[in-house]
């Protein structure tokens, strides 16, 4: 059966174990004479050159495109561009803002689809963050990961992760910009232990790790003033930080917004593993590519 990457909880533990060890262990010649259609609708720097390279360094062929190239179901269906792009490429990925358009893709697609980011999840972030999480800190399933700010796509990959492999995610997040009960009891029933709280300094309390992400997602512009204003007190700053346990690694998906979501001295100090976070992008997306390939 052809594999997709969608979502971290469509993943059995044994599958995004072995998609990890892929990351450092991905046959050389994978994508060998084939190529890969990246369709981006909203702007990346870390997921479009992670992925480009990663592709070259499995032997294939990149093909970027930009959104309104394709134009999903305006210049013509996202079906009519999937079946197409299907008979050129041996992976399609894509960026999209709306995630039923990668439910669709894989609807019709006879290759795998890669979800590079959708307004419900961020699959390829959430890999290298347990990338570095258990290179900076050790065994998710003995850590505290505190996730500081808006429950969006990034928050709700890295619990579905941190949740699979059994560690503890902690929310702080303001009211209306967190899980509701039933996306508690989804994180729950995927196994480890979720905590959330409106206080970021109860949900940061004894973290290993902190992690968060910016106020305002793509497409969120419109809403800046208010985003600002309702997220004012989650700031990741030295203060907050003093609540994690000694030495906590502070992590972020980037772009960061210093003096917004994370304090400059926060973001460029010490514990902050944030460049590793990013490099290791390129590591999640040979592991991604490489087990898409095993069944194609
Ligand atoms: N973290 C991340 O996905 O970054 P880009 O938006 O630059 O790809
Ligand atoms: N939540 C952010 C992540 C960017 C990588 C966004 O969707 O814009």
């Amino acid at each position: 059966m052809t594999r997709h990457l969608v979502d971290i909880a469509s993943l059995s533990v044994a599958e995004l174990r072995h998609i990890l060890d892929l990351s450092v262990a991905a046959p050389k010649h994978a994508l060998a004479g084939k190529g890969v259609a990246l369709i981006f609708e909203k702007p990346s720097n870390r997921t479009r050159h992670s992925m480009e390279m990663a592709v070259v360094q499995l032997g294939g062929h990149p093909v970027y495109t930009r959104g309104e190239e394709v134009g999903f179901d305006v210049r013509e269906s996202v079906e009519d561009v999937t079946r197409i792009m299907a008979g050129y490429h041996a992976v399609l990925a894509a960026r999209v803002f709306r995630h039923s358009f990668i439910e669709r893709m894989v609807a019709v697609s006879d290759v795998p689809v890669i979800n590079m980011l959708s307004d419900a999840s961020h699959p390829l972030q959430a890999l290298a963050d347990i990338i570095t999480m258990e290179e900076h800190v050790g065994p998710i399933a003995q850590s505290t990961v505190a996730y500081i700010g808006d429950y969006n796509n990034v928050a709700r990959s890295l619990a579905e992760a941190v949740c699979l492999l059994g560690g503890t995610i902690s929310l702080g997040c303001p009211s209306a910009y967190d899980a509701d009960d039933d996306e508690l009891a989804r994180l729950a029933a995927l196994g480890g232990t979720v905590r959330q709280s409106a206080s970021p300094q109860e949900a940061i309390a004894g973290a290993d790790v902190v992690h968060t992400d910016t106020w305002i997602s793509m497409g969120q512009e419109e809403e800046s003033a208010i985003r600002r204003k309702i997220f004012s007190k989650y700031c990741v700053d030295e203060d907050l930080m003093a609540l994690a346990a000694p030495n906590a690694k502070f992590m972020h998906c980037m772009p960061a917004h210093r003096g917004e979501e994370v304090s400059a001295d926060v973001f460029d100090g010490p514990n902050s593993v944030v460049i590793q976070q990013g490099h290791h992008r390129l590591t999640a997306a040979r592991g991604a590519l490489a087990w898409v390939m095993e069944k194609s």
